[in-house]
């Protein structure tokens, strides 16, 4: 099964026709918020808002072990996940949506791994190509068959938050091959291929990273909520054509 991860400007699926919410216990904890089963033109999803129902936790303070680990336990086996992100690339301006295909994780203090703790085993997952890139090419087509020309490759630099970066940061991730930079991207990746979730990433971007392009002082963030929530407009008509065109029970 499907799950959507939303991220920030995307609280909820307003095409979702919900069948029931599911409060899941973990042995992480509890996730962002009770878990969203329902339908997308007939196909079964579940959604799940990173941040919690009214946006209340912090990149840095999301259970990503609880979250990923719910959606395990439902059975999920492919995660679409929505993060939004700054441009660090000159074309990813603000209202481009990309799907990365590497990520470089600058994240620290984060439970991280499924693999810890002196009862469990020592496990090294490999993390080569980190999203998958049929669940990728899938979002792709769903995109390009209504109109939407997506980003399709990128290298997602994830910082720790809650702050935005410096420019100097910037410039530093750029120097290390980033495109864009975002701040939830780790340990969700890693964390879902693990447990042998395939993963993919969708970024719509928000703004030009600090010191690039109309960011270049500073980052006005009332501004980048109202761009994000443009966007998400588009993005949820991708993944209604995602399941239209892929999870859709009639297809
Ligand atoms: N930096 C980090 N995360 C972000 C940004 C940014 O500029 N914009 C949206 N999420």
């Amino acid at each position: 099964m499907l799950a959507i991860i939303g991220g920030t400007g995307l609280t909820e699926l307003e095409n979702l026709r919900v069948n029931k919410r599911v409060i899941v216990r973990t042995p992480y904890g509890e996730p962002s918020q009770p878990l969203i089963f329902g339908e997308i033109c007939g196909g079964e999803v579940i959604f799940l808002a990173r941040h919690g129902m009214g946006h209340t936790i912090p990149p840095h303070e999301v259970n990503y072990r609880a979250n990923i680990y719910a959606l395990h336990l439902q059975g999920v086996t492919e995660i679409a996940a929505v993060a939004t992100v700054g441009g660090i690339h000159p074309d990813l301006s603000s209202g481009v949506i990309a799907l990365p295909h590497q990520i470089i994780d600058y994240t620290h203090g984060r439970q991280n791994t499924y693999h810890d703790g002196i009862n469990n085993p020592v496990k090294h997952i490999d993390f080569t190509e980190p999203y998958c890139s049929k669940l990728r090419a899938k979002i792709e087509q769903a995109a390009l068959s209504i109109g939407e020309n997506l980003v399709n490759t990128g290298v997602y630099a994830t910082t720790q938050g809650p702050r935005l970066e410096t420019a100097a940061e910037i410039n530093r991730l750029e120097r290390d091959g980033a495109t864009m930079v975002g701040m939830t991207g780790m340990p969700e990746a890693a964390l879902a291929r693990e447990l042998g979730i395939s993963y993919a990433a969708i970024c719509p971007v928000a703004n030009y990273a600090a010191g690039r392009g109309d960011s270049l002082h500073a980052i006005d963030y009332e501004e980048v909520v109202a761009n994000v929530n443009q966007t998400m407009v588009r993005v949820r008509k991708i993944i209604a054509q995602l399941m239209t065109q892929h999870y859709c029970v009639v297809n």
